[in-house]
């Protein structure tokens, strides 16, 4: 197991109607003038909005609101929320919603005490300050609650890049998991392989003895795979409550630290969603299974291990490769079983557009990821095997 810091300090609010102790929590955390950050409208249709701003009304705390984030959210709401947060002197951002506006909140929250463009801090730039974020979340999927990373789209050429730092985590997240029933079953299977997702970008690591992180991540998965037929077809409860959880901690790096971990597919994904607009997680379901064949002989146990332990295909010692396609054609299944698209064409993605998305991401001379270090050449082969 490789050194590590670890510093995981989100307040979590879990359970039925927590959202109604917002107002509490955000004097709890400091803020006095606060942006209620929101999405294209879900929020108001439930009614969550109107109680959100009551309960922070009850405790006399000063808002101003900003809704409009699209899902892939883009720069140009961050300039104005930026604006906005510098006008009106605002101390405090509430996101109300799912990644998008968690991500669009946290990019606020960072131009807000910074001259310069937010974008520098997209483009490789250390982040050092950000106004306190914290979340009230209503899909799960990203991990934004959790996490420290956000991801915007820039106009100016659509560059969907993600920038990462410790003071991005969220001070509080609310996680009330009845919230995530409204949503329709393509998008609650798209968090679902976004979750997962972000379990597999670790897992397969060229880190040696990580036994605990192994193990965590495969418990992850399989309390995934378990749960997500109940919440699909039924929204059961405890199952939505479980699969809200896991979102979170797929991605806030409990299962992460002390492995070298890879980023490659959610990198060739965010090209995706960049150019078709389509959603992370689908783009994902495409991405993964591509990548996993390309370089699955750069360690075929490990793909072997994944596919007994994940997946309960049986180890087949004369041949583990044989094994390992199993494990791999087993998720394609799964995804296939949710409502997912796992090629280029039920995309609606185009073969023709490889050399575009390949150049977009302007890898040059470098590598992506790090499980195996993939050349350009390399992702448009990934690429054309998702097609
Ligand atoms: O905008 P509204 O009207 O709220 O509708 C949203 C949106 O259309 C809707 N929705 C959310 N909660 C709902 C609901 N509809 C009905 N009932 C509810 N309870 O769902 C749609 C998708 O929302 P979005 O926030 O885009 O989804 P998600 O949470 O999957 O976020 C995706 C974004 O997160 C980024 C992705 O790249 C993508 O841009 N990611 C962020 C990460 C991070 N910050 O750590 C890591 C991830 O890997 C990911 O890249
Ligand atoms: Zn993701």
């Amino acid at each position: 197991m490789n050194n590590f810091n670890f510093f995981s300090p989100t307040y979590f609010a879990f359970g039925k109607e927590r959202e109604n102790e917002a107002g509490k929590l955000v004097k709890r955390f400091g803020g006095t003038r606060v942006l209620i950050h929101y999405g294209g409208g879900s929020v108001i249709k439930s009614g969550l909005l109107d109680r959100v701003k009551a309960s922070l009304s009850v405790e006399n705390i000063t808002f101003t609101e900003l809704g409009g984030v699209v899902p892939n959210p883009r720069s140009g709401l961050v300039y104005k929320g930026i604006e906005r947060c510098k006008n009106e002197k605002i101390d405090f951002i509430l996101a109300v919603g799912g990644g998008s506006v968690i991500d669009s909140a946290k990019a606020i929250a960072m131009g807000a005490l910074y001259e310069g463009d937010f974008w520098d801090f997209y483009q490789g730039r250390q982040i050092e300050k950000a106004l306190p974020v914290a979340t009230i979340l209503t899909i799960s999927a990203a991990g934004s609650e959790g996490s420290m990373g956000s991801v915007i789209t820039h106009e100016n050429g659509m560059l969907k890049r993600a920038a990462n730092n410790e003071v991005l985590r969220p001070v509080f997240s609310i996680m009330n998991p009845e919230l995530t029933a409204s949503l329709p079953d393509y998008q609650i299977a798209c968090g679902i392989t976004d979750m997962m997702a972000h379990v597999m970008e670790r897992y397969f690591t060229n880190t040696k003895n990580v036994e605990i992180s192994d193990r965590l991540s495969e418990g992850i998965l399989l309390a995934i795979i378990n749960e997500a037929p109940k919440a699909l077809t039924i929204r059961d409860y405890d199952a939505l409550a479980n699969i809200m959880w896991a979102g979170m901690v797929a991605h806030n790096d409990t299962s992460g630290i002390g492995r070298q971990d890879d980023w490659s597919s959610h990198q060739m994904e965010h090209e995706l969603s960049a150019l078709y607009d389509v959603a992370h997680g689908a783009g994902l379901a495409v991405m993964f299974p591509a990548w996993m064949k390309y370089v699955m002989h750069h360690d075929v146990m490990r793909f072997a291990q994944f596919a007994v332990r994940v997946w309960g295909c049986e180890m087949d010692f004369q041949n583990p490769e044989k094994t390992a396609l199993q494990g791999i054609q087993r998720y394609e299944q799964f995804m296939t079983s949710i409502g997912m698209p796992i090629r280029f064409s039920q995309l609606g993605a185009k073969a023709e557009d490889i050399p575009t998305l390949v150049k977009t991401m302007g890898l040059g001379k470098n590598t992506l990821g790090s499980f195996v270090k993939l050349t350009e050449e390399d992702v448009r082969k990934i690429y054309e095997l998702a097609v």
